[in-house]
């Protein structure tokens, strides 16, 4: 790895004459390098660039496509404890969720590879109306044009790839804007693609805040913006882009249920293993636990004793669990809000307390409904059990949120199980599993405030070209 992140525009890395910002190990806060700050010349030239660069990329065959994502999958294998440790580094992700991550980059990559042989249109013959019946359509998908993809740091290799590999399967260049905070990351993966055949100019990267976001939005040469990121930052989003689609992967405060004929024990150890891991750090990290209240207490007493086994420590150990947030700041935050439910009345059962950027996993029993642990999204290590009396106050609750991503629900009766899901206003729900599951082919995406749009190559294909007709006329009806 470097120790300088760089920009890449027009096919160059650019990286003199810039402003440097430290980019830091948020748990030995040391500086692990630093990273170039593009200027308004720079986000020109590069929006520029990708604009020019549409057209090649839009002529580049499928089958091309598919062998170049195909064959960056493979290269990231090949390098898959490299960059986990990158990750690791960067983040304070502990190594064994980073190389889950790799690994869920790989067939993303590899998935996107295979989409780009699948852009099927379809054929609609006229006849369904009396002034058709000489007539027939024939629909194509084709390429937006430019796709801006601005990246989170929760999952940085991932939903890079989330991004660049639907939109270049799809035939479109890119202008890419990932997270401050894991810059190196994103270098890595750009030199990745460069080796695996990626077009030179397919691609420009640039680095900094939100200003630069905000320029790129604004673009009239972008025809998509693709966002993963917070609500407000996507509210800002759609009102600055003007007439480009926008798709947004926003927050979630996910609810999972617990109902008093599920398996507590399976409950528990799944609850502890996706709230907790990447510290909380996920758009679908489990938060709210609404629990029968006939189960409400054994059901604690499992959760806690599995976050107790939890390995809290150095990100870089095989065997941490739980790592560190993304900076002192973010735990700071966490902190706050804990302290604000204990203050009004919820009960801690394990947790509450931090070291540096380290919050311990925590476990809030009975807050307020109108606490922010309840109510926004934590985005660090807590969760919150919440007994509920009927089902029908459970999914009352679950849906009194601004939010609206995924939903889990713990019960063995079939019934109950698909009227909760019918019912549960959100993206996905995941049946005797937690809110955080996503296999990378699903459609992935919310509903309220979490977003608009759908992830997951196949999905995000679409959302990445337009629906282009051509008509042919017959001088008799066919
Ligand atoms: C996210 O935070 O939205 C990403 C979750 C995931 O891909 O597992």
């Amino acid at each position: 790895m470097s120790v300088k992140a760089e920009l890449y525009i027009d096919g160059k890395w650019v990286g003199s004459d810039r402003q440097l910002v430290p980019v830091v190990n948020p748990y030995t806060g040391e500086t692990i390098g630093q990273q170039v700050l593009a200027t308004p010349a720079d986000v020109e030239q590069a929006l520029q660039s990708a604009f020019e660069a549409k057209k090649q990329i839009a002529q580049i065959p499928g089958f091309e496509r598919a062998k170049i994502l195909k064959h960056a999958a493979r290269n990231l294998e090949a390098e898959k404890e490299r960059f986990a440790g990158l990750i690791s580094m960067e983040l304070g992700k502990p190594l064994k969720n980073t190389l889950d991550e790799v690994s869920r980059s790989i067939e993303t990559l590899e998935l996107s590879g295979e989409e780009a042989k699948r852009l099927h249109g379809e054929t609609i013959y006229g006849d369904a109306s009396p002034r058709g019946t000489d007539a027939m359509a024939v629909t194509f998908r084709v390429p937006v044009g430019v796709v801006a993809a601005i990246t989170p740091f929760n999952a940085p290799l991932n939903l890079i790839c989330h991004k660049i590999g639907p939109a270049f399967a799809a035939g479109n260049s890119v202008i890419l804007k990932p997270a401050p905070q894991t810059p190196f990351i994103a270098v890595e993966l750009l030199k990745l693609l460069l080796k695996s055949g990626f077009p030179e100019k397919g691609i420009n990267m640039v680095l900094g805040g939100a200003e630069i976001g905000q320029q790129i939005v604004k673009d009239d040469r972008v025809n998509v913006v693709s966002f993963t990121g917070g609500v407000m930052a996507g509210r800002n989003i759609c009102e600055t882009a003007g007439m480009k689609k926008v798709l947004l992967e926003l927050g979630g405060n996910a609810a999972t249920i617990v109902h008093e004929d599920a398996d507590l024990q399976y409950a528990a150890r799944l609850c502890a293993a996706t709230g907790f891991s990447n510290s909380g750090q996920s758009c679908i990290s489990v938060q709210r636990i609404y629990v029968h209240h006939s189960v409400a207490e054994r059901f604690t007493e499992y959760l806690r004793k599995e976050v107790e086994q939890l390995k809290i420590g150095n990100p870089l150990s095989e065997d941490t669990d739980v790592g560190c947030m993304v900076d002192e700041r973010a735990a700071i935050r966490v902190m706050d809000w804990i302290e604000e439910a204990i203050e009004s009345g919820a009960e801690l059962i394990i947790g509450g307390k931090r070291s540096g950027a380290t919050v311990e996993p925590t476990i809030l029993f009975n807050p307020p409904r109108d606490v922010k642990v309840v109510c926004e999204e934590v985005f660090g290590p807590v969760v919150s059990i919440i007994p509920y009396q009927t089902i029908e106050r459970a999914i009352e609750e679950a849906n009194r949120s601004l939010f609206g991503l995924q939903a889990g629900i713990f019960t063995n009766r079939i019934d109950l199980a698909y009227k909760v899901a019918r019912q549960l206003e959100v993206g996905g729900v995941v049946i005797n599993g937690t809110s955080n599951f996503r296999l990378d082919h699903w459609p992935y995406g919310g509903v309220k405030h979490s977003g608009i749009g759908r992830e997951g190559p196949r999905y995000a294909i679409e959302e990445m070209t337009e629906t282009k007709m051509i008509v042919l006329k017959m001088p008799t009806p066919i």
